[in-house]
């Protein structure tokens, strides 16, 4: 498997690809690797001649110093998982410096007001480091399509305007969120749970569905006084927010419309560690 740590080496392995016309698919991430990364890599596999999977913790997306030193970083058991899906997956793994000299600064960016609602307001200057750092990949690695998860729904709702807003020349592609039996949504945060963090995590899940189902009757006001209700009673969570959003502006609702789509979006702490998750209610 070929794995690059540099601008110009991995450029260099690509330049010819492309010149052949093939289709580059991107999974874009910040390692510690789980089975929602897998179903990325499988649809990228499946739609292009090509995949590359980068592997990068991008230090000007994280608003708190303590988060980004207790990431988790195991980019050789990364590799092996990636490798379990075939052995012609391209990794592109650079350092910090290899990406940002040594500046480790982000550009600014306007997402039309996306940037301001729910982790905006929670983590200072967290798009303009993902903006930045998709900018550099997307202009780097030129691919044709690249895949991001549902459970980040912001952050793929602004990396679509990125492309639209900036004419980036890439295809984004969601894909739904990949859950444990237990309901709870993967991610790489989910290895610094505890056990008993990890059983008690599953509340989110269902009380996402929970309130999915009282949106059917309810105002979205009252079903985030529900779920606000529900974290106050339950010992081992923090609720951050929840928020009832339109999905293209992702303003909370004030008055439902039938013609528009909605999700639910929530962040909590559980054992200190902040988790993340939505679901579509209509
Ligand atoms: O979703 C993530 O893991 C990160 O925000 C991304 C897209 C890899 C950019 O660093």
């Amino acid at each position: 498997m070929d794995i690059f740590k540099t601008n110009t080496s991995v450029t260099k392995h690509l330049e010819p690809l492309l010149n052949k016309g093939k289709t580059i698919g991107f999974v874009p991430t910040m390692g510690a690797l789980h089975k929602g990364h897998l179903s990325l890599i499988k649809k990228a596999i499946a739609q292009n001649n090509v995949v590359i999977v980068s592997v990068f913790v991008n230090p000007t997306q994280f608003n708190n110093t303590k988060d980004l030193e207790k990431y988790p970083r195991t980019l050789q058991k990364d590799v092996a998982l990636i490798q379990t899906l075939s052995d012609k997956i391209i990794v592109f793994a650079p350092n910090t410096n290899e990406i940002y000299g040594n500046t480790i600064q982000s550009k600014k960016y306007s997402f039309d007001g996306l940037e301001f609602q729910m982790e905006g307001k929670f983590r200072d200057g967290h798009f303009d480091g993902v903006g930045t750092i998709l900018d550099y990949f997307f202009s780097t690695l030129k691919p044709t399509n690249a895949y991001f998860g549902e459970k980040d729904f912001q952050q793929l709702q602004i990396v679509k305007k990125l492309v639209s807003k900036y004419n980036l020349d890439v295809n984004i592609i969601g894909c739904e969120i990949f859950r444990e039996a237990s309901g709870l949504a993967m991610s790489s945060r989910n290895t610094r749970l505890t056990d008993t963090g990890k059983t008690e995590a599953s509340f989110i899940y269902k009380t996402l569905l929970q309130a999915k189902k009282k949106f059917g009757t309810k105002s979205a006001s009252k079903v985030e006084e529900w779920v606000t209700k529900q974290f106050a009673k339950n010992k081992h969570f923090k609720l951050e927010y929840v928020t009832i959003a339109e999905v293209t502006t992702l303003k909370t609702v004030k008055r439902k419309s039938k013609k528009q789509k909605y999700r639910i979006f929530i962040a909590a702490f559980i054992d200190n560690v902040r988790l993340i998750d939505n679901i579509a209610l209509n």
